[in-house]
């Protein structure tokens, strides 16, 4: 705090030299006093906007909210392989399990969505990926890819070093068998080459008369090698520093993914260091900062540094330093796979950071590649995983009859129960089948629970996923590709199923890791009388967006000041007429999104309030933080403790909890 205030002290200074010098001593000294008496509510107050800038940061917050939105990226994730017993032809059941949600071209129109723009591209996205994955589900081109892939307990090396030579005669491939794991690095020794005159080119701006644009720039590339055939690989991680001839005329490093021919959101880093306020990576910025000007500034920037050194200036001094690579000139570049994305040092210096995108994994990054006007020298890679995770589904499905979920009835259901849930999250599901969802209720179907599932990036996944989906008959897929900002549209899944495939009275919203009382919810649904909208669950009031920090929430993205009255999202319960508006509207394209699916389900609840009362109920019986005596939900259950609560609620009227993990 102290450092980044004096950093940006120095900034100011060299900026406006001449003229202000007298007043910056007076501030100066002003701000020296200050700080060490430690007084800085007077810049709240006392002085100008300009210094108020300098010296008030937004504050850290690691408030509940924050911890929230954190933790279900994070999870770990587990490894899968392919099932070895398939379970028979005969056993699939006929439930359907497509959600009936209907996504076309329209749905994600960007026009109008000023808002959350951002959310809409990305499940526009989303979407396009997840119908192509989908349709090749189905035709069943996936199920034989899936045998590749069972042996993958082959032992990989721990480093692999390739000399420039080598490198060549691989096709400027490195193999990483079993990909890449936290921690682990690659070193590429290179020269730039120099720039050759292009007509045709990609990066620069079209001109009118056919001069040629002097071009230089190469690639690296993490590519995910496994794909289905005849597929391009993914690119995991791509890696453009363009020194001549991108667009924009300076040199530049331009970052992306690219997925199944869809590239994601280009990161361009073009001198400028990233602000303080955005995200960083593992504490880091993603674009560091240098000079400009092509022209060698370079040489007199560190004149000056050696200058204001000599002269003795005691207070930190910061080094404007070139461009990082420049024709000619060899360069050692390393990258390395940190918590929260990938670090690319060069000559010891950091450059950038790319933030891991959702659907990348790093045991997928299986090839480093290399193109374009460089001169490859040498590439180690070391820290590398000696094995690929086992795979091992069987552990966690059991495939009995007595676990699937029974057909639809014809009469009328009363609650339906939705269950948000991942790709690989099959130890999750099964410990739910096996315990609450065991209960008589849902057995004679007046209570009907379904998962809601998005398409996992891993192929593998979803191939069992399909056949988990066949043989249980209670997982709904929904068909985009998973992402973390969109699990508001598997609610809305839930409601357009709870509303048509399964016309339930009442809709209830868990997660995978929910454990349900059945019976203690019903009751509460059944007590709000009959014919009245309600909205029940632990409901926050008067709570506000979270506007600094990691997870912040912009004001582009929820503009008001305060958060709608909503339920937490581990468990609450809508009347159907709820439901099938939120359905209705999004089919016409007229429900507003937002990344928070709990509270999104505020929002469109408090609209539908307006034209009909809702009666909300707030109880912390659906407990938010875990589990607590008496519950109706309890949440963050693991698999052991989902059958631990079972157990104990099978032999004990009053619902207790399990403390074990
Ligand atoms: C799996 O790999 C091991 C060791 O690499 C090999 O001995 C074995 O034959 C392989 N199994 C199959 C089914 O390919
Ligand atoms: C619901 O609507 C009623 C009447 O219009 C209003 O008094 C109430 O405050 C609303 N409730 C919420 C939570 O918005």
């Amino acid at each position: 705090m102290k450092r980044g205030r004096l950093e940006k002290f120095d900034a100011f200074m060299s900026l406006t030299r001449q003229r202000l010098v007298q007043i910056l001593i007076g501030v100066g000294l002003l701000y020296i006093l200050l700080v060490t008496l430690e007084i800085p509510f007077v810049f709240r107050t006392g002085i100008s906007a300009v210094s108020h800038e300098f010296l008030t940061r937004p504050p850290r917050l690691e408030s509940e909210e924050d911890l929230e939105v954190g933790e279900a990226p994070a999870r770990p994730v587990e490894k899968i392989s392919f099932y070895a017993n398939q379970p028979a032809q005969s056993h699939i059941t006929e439930n359907k399990i497509l959600s009936g949600l209907i996504f076309d071209k329209n749905t994600f129109d960007l026009s109008g969505k000023d808002g959350s723009l951002e959310l809409y591209k990305s499940a526009k996205n989303a979407w396009e990926v997840g119908k192509t994955v989908w349709e090749e589900l189905e035709s069943g081109n996936l199920r034989t890819d899936g045998d590749k892939s069972e042996n993958r307990s082959e032992s990989c090396p721990r480093s692999i070093s390739l000399s420039g030579s080598e490198f060549l005669s691989h096709g400027k491939v490195m193999v990483l068998p079993c990909g890449l794991t936290l921690g682990s690095h690659i070193t590429v020794v290179g020269m730039p080459m120099a720039a050759h005159r292009e007509y045709q080119t990609g990066i620069s701006l079209v001109k009118d008369d056919d001069e040629p644009v002097m071009v230089s720039q190469f690639i690296m590339e993490l590519q995910g090698l496994k794909t289905a055939n005849g597929e391009d690989p993914s690119r995991i991680l791509h890696f453009n520093p363009r020194l001549k001839g991108d667009w924009n005329g300076k040199p530049i490093i331009e970052q992306n993914t690219c997925y199944r021919m869809q590239w994601g959101s280009a990161q361009r880093c073009d001198g400028w260091k990233s602000k303080a306020a955005e995200e960083t990576v593992d504490g880091l910025v993603k674009c560091e900062k240098w000079i400009r000007d092509d022209n060698d500034h370079g040489e007199e920037s560190k004149a000056i540094w050696w200058l204001k050194r000599l002269i003795g200036r005691t207070k930190k001094v910061t080094v404007d330093w070139p461009f990082p690579f420049s024709e000619g000139k060899l360069f050692v570049l390393t990258l390395s796979a940190g918590l929260e994305g990938y670090h690319v040092n060069v000559d010891g210096r950091h450059v950038t950071s790319f933030p891991y995108r959702t659907g990348f994994t790093l045991e997928d990054a299986t090839g480093l590649y290399l193109s374009g006007e460089v001169d490859v020298h040498s590439v180690f890679a070391a820290s590398l995983p000696a094995s690929h995770p086992s795979f091992a589904p069987q552990q966690h499905l059991e495939w009995s009859r007595r676990w699937c979920a029974p057909p639809l009835p014809n009469f009328v259901v009363e609650l339906f129960i939705g269950i948000l849930s991942a790709g690989h999250h099959f130890a999750e599901r099964m410990a739910a089948r096996k315990s609450w969802m065991q209960h008589r209720l849902i057995k004679s179907t007046r209570v009907v629970a379904r998962f809601f599932v998005a398409l996992h990036p891993r192929k593998e996944v979803n191939v069992e996923l399909q056949k988990e989906a066949e043989f249980f008959g209670d997982v709904i897929i929904v068909p985009y590709m998973d992402n973390y900002d969109l699990v508001v549209l598997k609610t809305v899944a839930i409601c357009e199923y709870g509303v048509h495939t399964v016309s339930a009275k009442y809709i209830m919203k868990g997660d995978d890791d929910t454990f349900v009382k059945v019976d203690a919810v019903l009751d509460a649904a059944r007590k709000v009388p009959a014919g009245r909208s309600f909205y029940i669950g632990n409901i926050n009031y008067n709570h506000k967006p979270l506007r600094h920090g990691k997870w912040a929430v912009t004001y582009q993205e929820w503009p008001e000041e305060d958060y709608p009255p909503y339920a937490n999202g581990p468990g609450y319960i809508l009347s159907s007429d709820i439901a099938r508006s939120i359905a209705s509207k999004f089919q016409r394209n007229r429900l507003r999104l937002f990344k928070m699916e709990d509270v999104s389900m505020g929002m469109w609840v408090e609209l539908f309030n307006s034209s009909k009362p809702v009666h909300y109920s707030h109880s912390l019986q659906f407990c938010q933080f875990g589990c607590i005596e008496g519950y109706y939900t309890a949440h963050y259950q693991s698999p052991r403790q989902m059958m631990c609560l079972w157990d104990k609620l099978k032999r004990q009227s009053r619902p207790k909890c399990c403390n074990m993990r």
